[in-house]
């Protein structure tokens, strides 16, 4: 029996780095997996590495019809959903003086409002086909403080408190819906890759040094399968850190 066999999986951010180890995995351990992305290409590939158990879907996260349809075709080709993962995320950087208004909304429209949609479509599939797990990908931005990522940091604080809210709500209405928010410090993907000008340090090197702050999206994904599976079916509203105890030495 692997860890998620049988249970009907979205993934959203599909395409890349966390969200594709993502998805990899949990196909690996049985699941059915529904990716979904921006990036087409790169997304196709990686449902065509999984094989017949994966579906590929071009989703906007911040489109309400958009996550309309994903349901609603992740209903009709694999008839149920068990697990949503929301992971498709932005990063853009900026302290609040070189902000504008403009990067704000922008930064909230998806990372903010893609996530609540994600939920609020999830929970409507979930409740009737007896519950489910939502994982929120959200950050340690969320919970220190990171002067140089002021909007992306506001986005995940937002998502760890909407994740708590969920929790308790579905808890509450008996729906067996659990809902938790992880939070990697730094992942080796093209989001911190693209800060760095785009170089890819070997993970092999950055793992002999044990002070680094960088792991690689396996690390996130092995958290993710085990709130998907059934495992982790106590864990509900947990905000799990995955940073090598960054946050407490002070980020
Ligand atoms: N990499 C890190 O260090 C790190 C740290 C903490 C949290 N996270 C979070 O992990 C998640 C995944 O990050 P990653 O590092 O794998 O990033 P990534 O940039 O490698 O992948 C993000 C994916 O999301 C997709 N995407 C972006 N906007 C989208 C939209 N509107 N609709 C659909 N898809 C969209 C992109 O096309 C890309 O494939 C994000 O939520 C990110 O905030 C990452």
């Amino acid at each position: 029996m692997q860890r998620v066999e049988g249970k009907v999986c979205i993934v959203t951010g599909a395409a890349s780095g966390i969200g594709r180890e993502d998805a990899l995995l949990l196909a690996r351990q049985g699941a059915r997996v529904v990716l979904t992305d921006l990036n087409e290409d790169a997304g196709r590939k990686v449902a065509a590495e999984i094989g017949g158990n994966a579906l590929f879907i071009r989703h906007d996260i911040a489109s309400e019809q958009d996550w309309q349809q994903v349901i609603s075709t992740t209903l009709e080709h694999f008839g149920r959903l068990d697990v949503l993962v929301n992971n498709a995320a932005i990063l853009i950087p900026g302290s609040i003086e070189d902000t504008s208004l403009e990067t704000w909304q922008k930064v909230q429209r998806i990372n903010g409002d893609g996530y609540f949609l994600g939920c609020k479509y999830a929970i409507e599939a979930m409740k009737n086909t007896g519950g489910g797990s939502i994982v929120n990908m959200s950050s340690v931005a969320a919970l220190g403080a990171m002067p140089m990522f002021c909007a992306y940091s506001a986005s995940k604080g937002a998502v760890a408190a909407m994740t708590r809210s969920i929790a308790l709500h579905c808890k509450q209405k008996g729906y067996r819906i659990r809902c938790n928010s992880v939070h990697p410090d730094g992942v080796n993907t093209p989001m911190t890759q693209a800060l760095t000008g785009g170089q890819a340090i070997p993970q092999e090197v950055l793992d002999q040094d044990p002070m680094n702050r960088m792991c690689a999206p396996r690390a996130i994904a092995n958290v993710v399968l085990f709130l998907a599976s059934d495992e982790s079916s106590f864990v509900n509203g947990a905000e799990i850190r995955v940073d090598n105890a960054q946050l407490i030495s002070g980020i």
